[in-house]
């Protein structure tokens, strides 16, 4: 199959189309938590942001969705729209559900330029999503939250993880069908795309405060420096092996036919072999690592 032909585009869509799950928030079996395990869900210091990023990705992925021509790709985009708005509503049904004392988001305009806004979302997506497979399995390990908890948001990532590989499937042909092909100026585009994405990263780790509390109006990160949160004494050894193995674990559901993002999986690798490498002290702290393996 060629990148950039008809048969790939039918490919990425169609798989993204068939592999949809019906649910609804209020119908997950959401487990009681005892106080221990409320607090711990109450001292989750992203959960504003997580609902802010969802509800406003659910809003531009929508309208984009209504500026596309072609109609497999509008009816996948649409989708991956109402896929957003229900990772809206299912943690607002959580905040709602445990009664967590959550302010709400503030809505921001629509950017004019929605292309361009739905292709900086999406190699964002590609860099979040990676890091949070890792908090994910990181939390899953330490038992922070009742399993029951795990089985309800699993489903959730492998749709983010549907999404970032329907993103770079639909990114590449784009670049093909509108002549900028080849692969060295794909390439190119692509890294600077990153470099905004990582940029975005570094900047978050310089005021984030690992084991603190969320300021009024403060976004923190929530994914790579996120998952210290759910596991005292984490190396960034068993956090990079962690997201190493936790996205090859969702990204082998895909069609080997379909293009993956491999960026932050390649960088991570680079890191953990330099970090087994390095003597224990040079990896005290995971903040300080991550931010040294990615500029
Ligand atoms: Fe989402
Ligand atoms: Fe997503």
């Amino acid at each position: 199959m060629k990148l950039g032909s008809k048969e790939h585009k039918k490919l990425f869509c169609q798989t993204f189309l068939d592999s949809h799950i019906h649910y609804e928030p209020e119908d997950l079996p959401w487990p009681e938590l005892d106080s221990f395990h409320l607090n711990r869900l109450k001292s989750i210091p992203f959960w504003r942001e997580a609902l802010t990023i969802e509800e406003e990705a659910g809003r531009m992925v929508s309208f984009f969705a209504d500026t596309i021509d072609d109609p497999l790709i509008r009816d996948a985009i649409a989708l991956q729209g109402r896929e957003e708005q229900r990772h809206g509503r299912l943690i607002q049904y959580l905040i709602n559900h445990y009664q967590l004392d959550i302010a709400p988001p503030e809505k921001e305009e629509l950017p004019k330029d929605i292309q361009k806004e739905f292709i900086e979302f999406g190699f964002g997506e590609c860099l979040d999503s990676f890091f949070a497979f890792g908090m994910f399995g990181i939390a899953r390990q330490a038992q922070y939250l009742p399993e029951p908890f795990f089985t309800i948001f699993d489903p959730i990532l492998d749709e983010e993880a549907r999404h970032i590989v329907f993103f770079v499937n639909w990114v590449t042909y784009l670049q093909i069908q509108s002549g900028k092909g080849f692969p060295l100026l794909r390439g190119v585009n692509t890294f600077l795309s990153y470099l905004g994405a990582i940029r975005n990263l570094v900047d978050s780790f310089g005021d984030v405060d690992l084991g603190g509390t969320q300021e009024e109006g403060e976004v923190n990160p929530f994914t790579a420096s996120g998952a210290s949160h759910f596991m005292e004494d984490l190396t960034p050894k068993l956090f990079f092996a962690t997201c190493l193995a936790e996205n090859e674990k969702r990204m082998a559901k895909f069609d080997r036919n379909l293009l993956q993002p491999m960026l932050f999986p390649r960088l991570s690798k680079l890191a953990y072999q330099v970090l087994r490498i390095l003597p224990e002290k040079n990896s005290k702290s995971i903040s300080n690592s991550v931010k040294t393996s990615i500029t």
